[in-house]
Protein backbone atom coordinates (compact mmCIF):
# COMPACT_ATOMS: atom_id res chain seq x y z
CA UNK A 1 0.00 0.00 0.00
CA UNK A 2 1.70 3.25 -1.09
CA UNK A 3 2.08 5.80 2.04
CA UNK A 4 0.41 8.62 2.66
CA UNK A 5 3.58 10.85 0.77
CA UNK A 6 3.30 8.95 -1.92
CA UNK A 7 -0.54 9.11 -2.71
CA UNK A 8 -0.80 12.91 -2.25
CA UNK A 9 2.35 13.01 -4.75
CA UNK A 10 0.42 11.05 -7.33
CA UNK A 11 -2.61 12.82 -6.99
CA UNK A 12 -0.82 16.67 -7.44
CA UNK A 13 1.43 15.08 -10.43
CA UNK A 14 -2.16 13.63 -11.79
CA UNK A 15 -3.42 17.04 -11.42
CA UNK A 16 -6.60 15.01 -9.24
CA UNK A 17 -5.56 17.20 -6.04
CA UNK A 18 -8.23 19.59 -4.71
CA UNK A 19 -7.24 22.76 -3.81
CA UNK A 20 -8.32 24.92 -1.07
CA UNK A 21 -7.14 28.49 -0.68
CA UNK A 22 -8.27 30.47 1.66
CA UNK A 23 -8.36 34.42 1.75
CA UNK A 24 -9.36 35.64 -2.09
CA UNK A 25 -7.39 39.05 -1.89
CA UNK A 26 -4.62 40.57 -3.77
CA UNK A 27 -2.53 37.44 -3.33
CA UNK A 28 -4.86 34.63 -2.87
CA UNK A 29 -7.20 35.46 -6.04
CA UNK A 30 -4.64 35.47 -8.65
CA UNK A 31 -3.05 32.19 -6.98
CA UNK A 32 -6.56 30.36 -7.04
CA UNK A 33 -6.62 31.18 -10.92
CA UNK A 34 -3.18 30.17 -11.61
CA UNK A 35 -3.96 26.78 -10.43
CA UNK A 36 -7.29 26.62 -11.91
CA UNK A 37 -5.72 27.61 -15.30
CA UNK A 38 -3.36 24.37 -14.30
CA UNK A 39 -6.00 22.33 -14.14
CA UNK A 40 -6.80 22.32 -10.77
CA UNK A 41 -10.25 21.95 -9.11
CA UNK A 42 -10.00 24.97 -6.51
CA UNK A 43 -12.35 26.22 -4.42
CA UNK A 44 -11.69 29.86 -2.59
CA UNK A 45 -12.40 30.70 1.12
CA UNK A 46 -12.86 33.97 2.18
CA UNK A 47 -15.26 35.67 5.04
CA UNK A 48 -15.84 38.64 3.02
CA UNK A 49 -19.08 37.61 1.21
CA UNK A 50 -19.09 40.34 -1.69
CA UNK A 51 -15.97 39.14 -2.87
CA UNK A 52 -17.65 35.07 -2.88
CA UNK A 53 -20.52 36.75 -4.72
CA UNK A 54 -18.46 38.62 -7.15
CA UNK A 55 -16.59 35.41 -7.94
CA UNK A 56 -19.47 32.91 -8.60
CA UNK A 57 -20.92 35.59 -11.03
CA UNK A 58 -17.44 34.93 -12.56
CA UNK A 59 -16.03 38.74 -12.10
CA UNK A 60 -12.87 39.69 -10.60
CA UNK A 61 -12.40 42.56 -8.00
CA UNK A 62 -7.90 41.96 -8.44
CA UNK A 63 -6.95 44.29 -11.35
CA UNK A 64 -4.39 42.00 -12.46
CA UNK A 65 -6.72 39.27 -12.77
CA UNK A 66 -8.93 39.73 -15.62
CA UNK A 67 -12.59 38.62 -15.13
CA UNK A 68 -12.46 36.64 -18.80
CA UNK A 69 -10.77 33.96 -16.63
CA UNK A 70 -12.53 33.77 -13.35
CA UNK A 71 -15.60 33.29 -15.25
CA UNK A 72 -13.96 30.79 -17.62
CA UNK A 73 -12.91 28.54 -14.62
CA UNK A 74 -16.67 29.48 -12.46
CA UNK A 75 -18.22 27.74 -16.12
CA UNK A 76 -15.93 24.76 -16.05
CA UNK A 77 -16.62 23.89 -12.67
CA UNK A 78 -12.66 24.40 -11.93
CA UNK A 79 -13.09 27.54 -9.81
CA UNK A 80 -15.65 27.95 -6.37
CA UNK A 81 -15.92 30.09 -3.81
CA UNK A 82 -17.19 30.10 -0.05
CA UNK A 83 -17.80 32.08 2.44
CA UNK A 84 -17.42 29.21 5.45
CA UNK A 85 -14.80 26.71 6.10
CA UNK A 86 -17.04 23.89 5.85
CA UNK A 87 -15.80 20.80 4.16
CA UNK A 88 -12.02 21.64 4.39
CA UNK A 89 -11.27 17.82 4.72
CA UNK A 90 -11.90 17.76 1.01
CA UNK A 91 -9.18 19.79 0.38
CA UNK A 92 -5.63 17.85 -1.00
CA UNK A 93 -3.71 21.62 -0.40
CA UNK A 94 -4.95 24.56 1.37
CA UNK A 95 -2.96 27.72 0.60
CA UNK A 96 -3.06 30.54 3.60
CA UNK A 97 -3.40 34.01 1.87
CA UNK A 98 -4.98 35.99 4.88
CA UNK A 99 -3.83 39.56 5.93
CA UNK A 100 -0.51 40.22 8.11
CA UNK A 101 -1.26 44.03 9.67
CA UNK A 102 0.11 45.35 12.15
CA UNK A 103 -0.93 46.90 14.90
CA UNK A 104 -0.88 50.39 16.08
CA UNK A 105 2.27 49.88 18.24
CA UNK A 106 3.79 48.30 14.97
CA UNK A 107 3.65 44.67 16.79
CA UNK A 108 2.65 41.76 14.16
CA UNK A 109 -1.07 41.03 14.21
CA UNK A 110 -1.08 37.49 13.32
CA UNK A 111 -5.07 37.14 14.43
CA UNK A 112 -5.85 36.36 10.93
CA UNK A 113 -3.87 33.58 10.71
CA UNK A 114 -4.67 32.41 13.50
CA UNK A 115 -8.16 32.07 13.16
CA UNK A 116 -7.34 30.45 9.41
CA UNK A 117 -5.80 27.61 11.01
CA UNK A 118 -8.41 27.25 13.97
CA UNK A 119 -10.78 26.70 11.75
CA UNK A 120 -9.24 24.25 9.70
CA UNK A 121 -7.33 22.31 12.18
CA UNK A 122 -10.53 20.38 13.58
CA UNK A 123 -10.86 19.32 9.75
CA UNK A 124 -7.74 17.77 9.18
CA UNK A 125 -6.80 14.50 7.90
CA UNK A 126 -4.17 12.26 6.58
CA UNK A 127 -2.67 13.45 3.19
CA UNK A 128 -3.47 17.09 2.94
CA UNK A 129 -0.78 19.59 2.62
CA UNK A 130 -0.96 23.15 4.64
CA UNK A 131 1.14 26.28 3.19
CA UNK A 132 1.09 29.21 4.74
CA UNK A 133 1.54 32.02 2.00
CA UNK A 134 1.33 35.19 4.53
CA UNK A 135 4.04 37.21 5.06
CA UNK A 136 4.72 36.83 8.83
CA UNK A 137 8.07 36.64 11.19
CA UNK A 138 10.40 34.02 11.31
CA UNK A 139 8.86 30.98 13.68
CA UNK A 140 5.45 31.50 12.91
CA UNK A 141 5.27 28.23 10.62
CA UNK A 142 7.05 26.62 13.66
CA UNK A 143 5.67 28.02 16.67
CA UNK A 144 1.83 28.79 15.31
CA UNK A 145 0.72 26.54 13.22
CA UNK A 146 2.19 23.43 13.43
CA UNK A 147 1.29 23.14 16.96
CA UNK A 148 -2.18 23.92 15.95
CA UNK A 149 -2.63 21.33 12.85
CA UNK A 150 -0.66 18.40 14.52
CA UNK A 151 -3.08 18.41 17.80
CA UNK A 152 -5.09 15.48 16.71
CA UNK A 153 -1.36 13.50 16.51
CA UNK A 154 -1.05 13.82 12.95
CA UNK A 155 2.44 13.70 12.26
CA UNK A 156 3.93 16.31 9.61
CA UNK A 157 6.22 14.81 7.20
CA UNK A 158 4.15 11.47 6.86
CA UNK A 159 0.36 12.06 7.82
CA UNK A 160 0.63 16.02 6.79
CA UNK A 161 2.62 18.01 5.45
CA UNK A 162 3.29 21.89 6.24
CA UNK A 163 4.95 24.35 4.44
CA UNK A 164 5.93 28.32 4.08
CA UNK A 165 5.74 29.92 0.36
CA UNK A 166 5.85 33.48 0.65
CA UNK A 167 4.06 35.31 -1.71
CA UNK A 168 5.55 37.81 -4.00
CA UNK A 169 3.13 39.68 -5.78
CA UNK A 170 3.49 42.88 -7.27
CA UNK A 171 0.49 44.56 -8.31
CA UNK A 172 0.21 46.11 -11.79
CA UNK A 173 3.48 44.31 -12.89
CA UNK A 174 2.67 43.27 -16.22
CA UNK A 175 6.02 41.43 -17.00
CA UNK A 176 6.33 39.18 -13.59
CA UNK A 177 2.99 37.69 -12.65
CA UNK A 178 2.15 35.29 -10.34
CA UNK A 179 3.06 32.27 -12.93
CA UNK A 180 6.27 33.26 -13.52
CA UNK A 181 7.48 34.64 -10.57
CA UNK A 182 10.00 31.92 -8.62
CA UNK A 183 8.31 30.39 -5.34
CA UNK A 184 10.01 30.08 -3.32
CA UNK A 185 9.29 27.01 -0.36
CA UNK A 186 10.27 25.45 2.86
CA UNK A 187 8.71 22.65 5.13
CA UNK A 188 8.90 21.48 8.31
CA UNK A 189 10.21 18.08 7.47
CA UNK A 190 12.12 17.17 3.69
CA UNK A 191 9.11 15.09 2.72
CA UNK A 192 6.54 18.58 3.32
CA UNK A 193 9.09 20.32 1.03
CA UNK A 194 8.72 17.94 -1.45
CA UNK A 195 5.19 17.63 -1.39
CA UNK A 196 4.84 21.92 -2.04
CA UNK A 197 7.67 21.78 -4.22
CA UNK A 198 5.52 19.50 -6.73
CA UNK A 199 2.49 21.56 -5.93
CA UNK A 200 3.45 24.62 -7.05
CA UNK A 201 5.65 23.45 -9.66
CA UNK A 202 2.40 22.61 -11.41
CA UNK A 203 1.69 26.48 -11.41
CA UNK A 204 4.49 28.05 -11.33
CA UNK A 205 7.37 28.20 -14.01
CA UNK A 206 10.22 27.89 -11.09
CA UNK A 207 10.21 26.34 -7.57
CA UNK A 208 13.09 26.86 -5.41
CA UNK A 209 13.52 24.91 -2.56
CA UNK A 210 14.93 26.12 1.04
CA UNK A 211 15.71 24.16 4.29
CA UNK A 212 13.52 24.79 6.39
CA UNK A 213 10.26 26.98 6.93
CA UNK A 214 12.44 29.65 9.39
CA UNK A 215 14.61 30.31 5.84
CA UNK A 216 11.90 31.09 4.04
CA UNK A 217 10.00 33.22 6.36
CA UNK A 218 13.13 35.21 6.56
CA UNK A 219 13.76 35.40 2.56
CA UNK A 220 10.89 37.11 2.07
CA UNK A 221 11.74 39.71 5.21
CA UNK A 222 15.01 40.27 3.30
CA UNK A 223 13.13 41.47 0.05
CA UNK A 224 10.91 43.44 1.90
CA UNK A 225 13.19 45.34 4.20
CA UNK A 226 16.13 45.43 1.14
CA UNK A 227 12.81 47.64 -0.68
CA UNK A 228 11.99 49.58 2.25
CA UNK A 229 16.12 49.96 3.50
CA UNK A 230 16.99 51.22 -0.44
CA UNK A 231 13.92 53.39 -0.31
CA UNK A 232 14.76 55.63 3.14
CA UNK A 233 18.43 55.83 1.84
CA UNK A 234 17.05 57.32 -1.71
CA UNK A 235 14.43 59.20 0.35
CA UNK A 236 17.96 60.78 2.67
CA UNK A 237 19.96 61.54 -0.50
CA UNK A 238 16.82 63.89 -1.44
CA UNK A 239 17.15 65.55 1.60
CA UNK A 240 20.66 65.78 1.66
CA UNK A 241 20.61 67.30 -2.15
CA UNK A 242 18.05 69.75 -0.94
CA UNK A 243 20.58 70.67 1.66
CA UNK A 244 23.17 71.33 -1.12
CA UNK A 245 20.56 72.99 -3.10
CA UNK A 246 21.56 69.71 -5.83
CA UNK A 247 18.76 67.83 -7.99
CA UNK A 248 18.55 64.83 -6.58
CA UNK A 249 16.75 63.08 -9.32
CA UNK A 250 19.44 64.32 -11.71
CA UNK A 251 22.13 62.60 -8.89
CA UNK A 252 20.12 59.27 -9.16
CA UNK A 253 19.79 59.03 -13.16
CA UNK A 254 23.28 59.74 -13.21
CA UNK A 255 24.35 57.06 -11.04
CA UNK A 256 21.92 54.23 -12.60
CA UNK A 257 23.96 55.04 -15.42
CA UNK A 258 27.06 52.76 -13.98
CA UNK A 259 25.84 48.74 -15.28
CA UNK A 260 26.86 47.29 -11.96
CA UNK A 261 27.33 47.75 -8.80
CA UNK A 262 24.11 50.16 -8.34
CA UNK A 263 20.61 49.58 -8.67
CA UNK A 264 17.96 52.22 -8.86
CA UNK A 265 15.94 53.20 -6.20
CA UNK A 266 13.17 56.01 -6.52
CA UNK A 267 12.64 58.53 -3.94
CA UNK A 268 9.15 60.00 -3.02
CA UNK A 269 6.44 61.11 -0.71
CA UNK A 270 6.75 57.84 1.49
CA UNK A 271 6.13 54.32 1.21
CA UNK A 272 2.74 52.42 1.03
CA UNK A 273 1.00 49.35 0.02
CA UNK A 274 0.49 46.11 2.27
CA UNK A 275 4.22 44.92 1.91
CA UNK A 276 6.82 47.57 2.74
CA UNK A 277 5.73 49.64 5.21
CA UNK A 278 4.89 46.67 7.43
CA UNK A 279 6.88 43.64 6.61
CA UNK A 280 10.02 44.62 8.05
CA UNK A 281 8.40 45.95 11.53
CA UNK A 282 7.52 42.13 11.71
CA UNK A 283 11.48 41.28 11.25
CA UNK A 284 12.17 43.83 13.99
CA UNK A 285 9.42 43.11 16.57
CA UNK A 286 11.08 39.26 15.96
CA UNK A 287 14.70 40.65 16.86
CA UNK A 288 13.35 42.62 19.88
CA UNK A 289 12.08 39.62 21.54
CA UNK A 290 15.45 38.43 21.02
CA UNK A 291 17.24 41.62 22.42
CA UNK A 292 18.50 42.99 19.56
CA UNK A 293 17.59 46.05 17.63
CA UNK A 294 17.12 45.77 13.47
CA UNK A 295 18.27 49.25 13.32
CA UNK A 296 18.75 49.38 9.61
CA UNK A 297 14.73 48.98 9.78
CA UNK A 298 14.40 51.30 12.17
CA UNK A 299 16.37 54.38 10.79
CA UNK A 300 14.60 53.49 6.88
CA UNK A 301 11.38 53.53 8.56
CA UNK A 302 11.86 56.64 10.48
CA UNK A 303 12.97 58.77 6.98
CA UNK A 304 10.21 57.03 4.72
CA UNK A 305 7.72 57.63 7.51
CA UNK A 306 9.33 61.94 7.59
CA UNK A 307 8.71 61.79 3.61
CA UNK A 308 4.82 63.18 3.59
CA UNK A 309 6.00 65.83 6.49
CA UNK A 310 8.82 66.74 3.94
CA UNK A 311 6.20 67.02 0.76
CA UNK A 312 3.98 69.01 3.69
CA UNK A 313 6.50 71.45 4.46
CA UNK A 314 7.62 72.04 0.32
CA UNK A 315 4.00 72.70 -0.26
CA UNK A 316 3.79 75.09 2.51
CA UNK A 317 7.15 76.43 0.77
CA UNK A 318 6.10 76.98 -2.17
CA UNK A 319 2.59 78.54 -1.07
CA UNK A 320 4.44 80.89 0.86
CA UNK A 321 6.26 82.15 -2.77
CA UNK A 322 3.28 82.96 -4.16
CA UNK A 323 2.35 85.06 -0.67
CA UNK A 324 -0.07 82.27 0.08
CA UNK A 325 -0.67 80.28 3.28
CA UNK A 326 -1.64 76.61 3.36
CA UNK A 327 -4.83 77.84 5.71
CA UNK A 328 -7.53 78.75 3.02
CA UNK A 329 -5.29 77.15 -0.38
CA UNK A 330 -6.85 74.75 -3.08
CA UNK A 331 -4.25 71.76 -3.04
CA UNK A 332 -5.09 69.91 -5.69
CA UNK A 333 -4.05 66.02 -5.05
CA UNK A 334 -3.21 63.90 -7.88
CA UNK A 335 -2.73 60.15 -7.44
CA UNK A 336 -3.58 58.80 -4.02
CA UNK A 337 -3.00 55.10 -4.51
CA UNK A 338 0.32 53.73 -3.16
CA UNK A 339 1.82 53.14 -6.22
CA UNK A 340 1.49 53.77 -10.59
CA UNK A 341 -1.53 52.32 -11.81
CA UNK A 342 -3.17 50.19 -8.94
CA UNK A 343 -5.96 50.71 -7.42
CA UNK A 344 -4.95 50.12 -4.26
CA UNK A 345 -4.55 53.24 -1.30
CA UNK A 346 -3.58 50.89 1.20
CA UNK A 347 -1.05 52.22 4.07
CA UNK A 348 -0.75 55.06 0.81
CA UNK A 349 1.50 58.25 1.80
CA UNK A 350 -1.46 60.10 0.02
CA UNK A 351 -3.51 59.92 3.41
CA UNK A 352 -1.13 61.13 5.50
CA UNK A 353 -0.05 64.14 3.30
CA UNK A 354 -3.30 64.99 3.01
CA UNK A 355 -3.99 64.98 6.61
CA UNK A 356 -1.35 66.76 7.53
CA UNK A 357 -2.70 69.49 4.63
CA UNK A 358 -6.39 69.56 6.18
CA UNK A 359 -4.66 69.78 9.61
CA UNK A 360 -3.12 73.42 8.61
CA UNK A 361 -6.11 74.32 7.13
CA UNK A 362 -5.68 73.53 2.76
CA UNK A 363 -8.95 73.14 1.10
CA UNK A 364 -8.25 69.61 -0.66
CA UNK A 365 -8.97 67.87 -3.69
CA UNK A 366 -7.97 64.92 -5.34
CA UNK A 367 -8.21 62.71 -8.65
CA UNK A 368 -7.24 58.94 -9.42
CA UNK A 369 -8.03 57.46 -12.23
CA UNK A 370 -8.17 54.36 -9.64
CA UNK A 371 -10.10 55.61 -7.18
CA UNK A 372 -13.88 57.35 -7.24
CA UNK A 373 -14.07 58.36 -3.29
CA UNK A 374 -11.18 58.32 -1.04
CA UNK A 375 -11.66 57.35 2.25
CA UNK A 376 -9.48 59.04 4.99
CA UNK A 377 -10.58 58.17 8.38
CA UNK A 378 -13.37 57.53 9.94
CA UNK A 379 -15.87 57.42 7.68
CA UNK A 380 -14.33 60.95 6.41
CA UNK A 381 -13.34 61.39 2.75
CA UNK A 382 -13.53 63.05 -0.47
CA UNK A 383 -15.16 62.32 -3.77
CA UNK A 384 -12.88 62.34 -7.07
CA UNK A 385 -12.84 65.67 -8.73
CA UNK A 386 -12.93 65.82 -12.88
CA UNK A 387 -9.19 66.21 -13.94
CA UNK A 388 -10.36 69.61 -16.34
CA UNK A 389 -8.38 72.65 -16.95
CA UNK A 390 -10.45 74.30 -14.86
CA UNK A 391 -10.31 72.39 -11.60
CA UNK A 392 -6.51 72.91 -12.30
CA UNK A 393 -6.08 76.50 -12.90
CA UNK A 394 -8.60 77.29 -10.13
CA UNK A 395 -5.97 75.51 -7.60
CA UNK A 396 -3.63 77.18 -5.63
CA UNK A 397 -1.29 73.96 -5.91
CA UNK A 398 -0.80 70.72 -7.67
CA UNK A 399 0.15 68.19 -6.13
CA UNK A 400 1.56 64.99 -8.03
CA UNK A 401 1.44 62.38 -5.29
CA UNK A 402 1.59 58.81 -7.67
CA UNK A 403 2.71 59.18 -11.18
CA UNK A 404 -0.28 57.14 -13.32
CA UNK A 405 1.26 56.52 -17.05
CA UNK A 406 -2.34 57.75 -18.00
CA UNK A 407 -1.62 61.26 -16.76
CA UNK A 408 -1.09 63.88 -19.78
CA UNK A 409 1.69 65.67 -18.03
CA UNK A 410 1.98 68.59 -20.12
CA UNK A 411 -1.55 69.32 -20.43
CA UNK A 412 -1.34 69.05 -16.18
CA UNK A 413 1.38 71.62 -16.16
CA UNK A 414 0.34 73.73 -18.41
CA UNK A 415 -3.41 74.23 -17.04
CA UNK A 416 -1.64 74.54 -13.39
CA UNK A 417 -0.31 77.70 -11.69
CA UNK A 418 2.16 75.60 -9.64
CA UNK A 419 2.90 71.81 -9.56
CA UNK A 420 5.31 70.12 -6.75
CA UNK A 421 5.88 66.68 -8.22
CA UNK A 422 6.80 64.19 -6.09
CA UNK A 423 7.56 61.82 -8.33
CA UNK A 424 9.50 62.91 -10.99
CA UNK A 425 6.63 62.19 -13.25
CA UNK A 426 7.11 65.20 -15.19
CA UNK A 427 10.73 64.98 -16.14
CA UNK A 428 9.68 64.81 -20.05
CA UNK A 429 7.70 68.16 -19.66
CA UNK A 430 9.35 70.78 -22.11
CA UNK A 431 7.20 73.76 -21.56
CA UNK A 432 6.45 75.59 -18.43
CA UNK A 433 9.16 73.69 -16.23
CA UNK A 434 9.40 77.13 -14.46
CA UNK A 435 6.45 76.04 -13.19
CA UNK A 436 6.98 72.62 -11.46
CA UNK A 437 9.21 72.04 -8.29
CA UNK A 438 9.95 68.63 -7.28
CA UNK A 439 10.79 66.91 -4.12
N1 LIG B 1 -0.69 42.58 -1.81
C1 LIG B 1 0.57 42.32 -2.06
O1 LIG B 1 1.17 42.94 -2.94
C2 LIG B 1 1.34 41.26 -1.30
C3 LIG B 1 2.55 40.83 -1.83
C4 LIG B 1 3.27 39.86 -1.17
C5 LIG B 1 2.79 39.34 0.03
N2 LIG B 1 1.59 39.76 0.53
C6 LIG B 1 1.13 39.15 1.79
O2 LIG B 1 0.07 38.25 1.49
C7 LIG B 1 -0.89 38.24 2.54
C8 LIG B 1 -2.26 38.59 1.99
O3 LIG B 1 -2.20 39.88 1.44
P1 LIG B 1 -3.29 40.45 0.43
O4 LIG B 1 -2.69 41.70 -0.12
O5 LIG B 1 -3.77 39.40 -0.47
O6 LIG B 1 -4.45 40.84 1.46
P2 LIG B 1 -5.98 41.17 1.10
O7 LIG B 1 -6.48 41.99 2.24
O8 LIG B 1 -6.08 41.69 -0.29
O9 LIG B 1 -6.66 39.74 1.10
C9 LIG B 1 -6.82 38.97 2.22
C10 LIG B 1 -8.18 38.32 2.16
O10 LIG B 1 -8.33 37.48 3.30
C11 LIG B 1 -9.68 37.54 3.73
N3 LIG B 1 -9.72 37.07 5.11
C12 LIG B 1 -9.43 37.74 6.25
N4 LIG B 1 -9.56 36.93 7.30
C13 LIG B 1 -9.93 35.72 6.83
C14 LIG B 1 -10.20 34.49 7.44
N5 LIG B 1 -10.08 34.30 8.76
N6 LIG B 1 -10.58 33.47 6.65
C15 LIG B 1 -10.69 33.62 5.31
N7 LIG B 1 -10.44 34.78 4.68
C16 LIG B 1 -10.06 35.82 5.44
C17 LIG B 1 -10.07 38.98 3.52
O11 LIG B 1 -11.47 39.12 3.40
C18 LIG B 1 -9.35 39.30 2.22
O12 LIG B 1 -10.17 39.08 1.08
C19 LIG B 1 -0.37 39.23 3.58
O13 LIG B 1 0.36 38.54 4.54
C20 LIG B 1 0.55 40.12 2.77
O14 LIG B 1 1.57 40.68 3.58
C21 LIG B 1 0.84 40.72 -0.12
Amino acid sequence: MASVFDQLQKKISDKDAHIGVVGLGYVGLPLAVEFGNAGYRVTGIDLDKKKIQGIRAGRSYVQDVPSAEVADLVKRKRFTAQSDYRGCDRFDAILICVPTPLRKTKDPDISYIVASVDAIAPQLRKGQLIVLESTTYPGTTEEVLKPRLTQSALVPGKDIFIAFSPERVDPGNTTYTTKNTPKVVGGTTKRCTAVAVNLYGQAIETVHAVSSTQVAEMIKLLENTFRAVNIGMVNEIVLMCEKLGVDAWEVIDGAATKPFGFMRFYPGPGIGGHCIPLDPHYLSWKLKTLNYSARFIELASEINGQMPHVVVRRAADLLNDKKKSVKGSKVFVLGVTYKRDTGDVRESPSLDVIRLLEERGAKISYHDPYVPQLQIEDGRGYRRSALTDKNLAASDLVLIVTDHTEYDYDAIVRASPVVLDTRNATKLVRRGRSKIHKL
